[in-house]
């Protein structure tokens, strides 16, 4: 079995984690069950770029149980736990083509690695196997069924797709079912980049300016949650709706020019490039932090930063000093890369378990309604959406009411009014 790992000797270390995320993913255990007997994924190959967690393990264990066979490359070159891909090669025996740390070079031979086996779904965290396969691997084309996106960039790049006419088959958006963004990316962003932000940092928040740059779903939550913490938090935005939504929610809304003299940390949740610029830089204060939690490292302008920069060095793991030829340092984390999952583990394995529920009910609903769907960006089925929503509320323990048939038919009625 051809793979690509740090090395498989950390395969037990692998197990240990990946098992303790498991007992956190309820919906995916009863999955499992499901997927075993029903075998929704026989005969499919699957190729896969998601960030090598152990999450993500537990995906891979349920989509092999459904009958698929996989192969898995990283959807980031720092997000990937070396101990999982081990264990992924070793005990699942899925072909595995992810290092942490990989260059350019090697992210991209991973990707082609799992494009070899010829998939007929796809599976994608950022969208990077489907531009691969638009570009340089159209052969692949006449096999594939259909596809899911777990990301917003993702998704906002298979509608620039679509748009222009050319998204060879379909593509389910996983990332805007309910259960998914309403949660991962709230809750789960906001969580994990705090831990990112503390583990590269051990920076006390209470009383700090954090500034957030975007107040879509993650911005949301790193705002939530930065504010549990005692910062001050500032938000900055381009969408007027969000904009007022953020000042309603009581935060100090500015400009980023403004933002940009007054903030200790600066956390960019956009989507897109060059968010933090040489502008902004010029006007940060001494001791400045800069991080990103949106998928791609283009947020931050490092180029613009290191070009004026006098002198670079590593201030702690994950944490790089930048000195200004004026006597300023700024620092910025993780390489501008994902905080959340380079410098911590990513979202916890309890939200990621609604998630990648998603994600494998909709493998299997490519799987048998591909052949009817157009080359569309299509939204996860609302049954599903509310099946995990219940199942996750079931494996909580919480039970909610139903409606009366009384008021079933109030609802589904017209007539009655003052
Ligand atoms: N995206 C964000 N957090 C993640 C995790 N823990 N596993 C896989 N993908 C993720």
């Amino acid at each position: 079995m051809k793979s690509d790992i740090k090395d498989a000797g950390l395969a037990k270390q692998g197990s240990q984690r990946v098992e303790f995320a498991y007992q956190e993913m309820p919906v995916l255990r009863l999955l499992e069950e499901r997927f075993s007997t029903d075998k929704p994924l026989k005969n499919l190959r699957l190729g896969a770029c998601l960030h090598v967690t152990s999450e993500t393990a537990n995906l891979m264990r349920i989509l092999k149980a459904g009958g698929a066979e996989l192969a898995l490359c990283a959807s980031n070159p720092l997000s990937t736990q070396d101990d999982v891909a081990a264990w992924l090669v070793k005990e699942l025996k899925v072909p595995t083509f992810a290092i942490k740390g990989e260059d350019s070079n090697t992210y991209y031979q991973h990707l082609n690695s799992v494009l070899d086996i010829k998939p007929n779904l796809t599976m994608d965290d950022g969208a990077d196997l489907v531009s691969e396969i638009h570009s340089r691997r159209r052969n692949l084309i006449g096999d594939i069924i259909g596809g899911s996106e777990e990301t917003t960039t993702g998704v906002i790049r298979l509608r620039s797709l679509e748009r222009q006419g050319v998204l060879a088959y379909p593509i389910i958006a996983v990332n805007d079912a309910d259960t998914k963004h309403l949660f991962d990316n709230r809750y789960g962003t906001g969580q994990s980049t705090i831990d990112g932000l503390l583990r590269a940092t051990n920076l006390l928040l209470a009383g700090r300016k954090v500034v957030v740059c975007g107040y879509g779903m993650c911005g949301r939550g790193v705002a939530m949650r930065a504010r549990g913490m005692g910062a001050r938090v500032i938000i900055c935005e381009v969408e007027p709706l969000c904009a007022l939504e953020a000042v309603m929610e009581g935060y100090e809304v500015l400009p980023l020019m403004e933002a940009a003299k007054i903030g200790d940390v600066f956390i960019t949740v956009t989507g897109d490039k060059h968010v933090l610029r040489s502008e902004h830089f010029q006007v940060m204060k001494n001791g400045a932090m800069l991080a990103n939690s949106g998928h791609f490292d283009v947020e931050i302008d490092l180029p613009a930063l290191a070009e004026m920069a006098k002198e670079r060095k590593v201030a702690r793991p994950f944490c790089e000093e930048f000195q200004m030829a004026d006597g300023r340092s700024i620092f910025v984390l993780a390489e501008g890369r994902l905080l959340n999952l380079a410098a911590a583990e990513g979202h916890p394995a309890n939200v990621m378990d609604m998630s990648f529920a998603n994600q494998a009910l909709c493998a299997a609903w490519v799987a048998s309604h591909g052949q009817t769907l157009e080359r569309k960006v299509y939204p996860v089925p609302k049954d599903i959406d509310r099946e995990i929503a219940s199942l996750k509320l079931h494996s909580m323990g919480i039970t909610i009411d139903s409606l009366t048939p009384e008021q079933e038919k109030y609802l589904s009625s017209w007539e009655a009014g003052t």
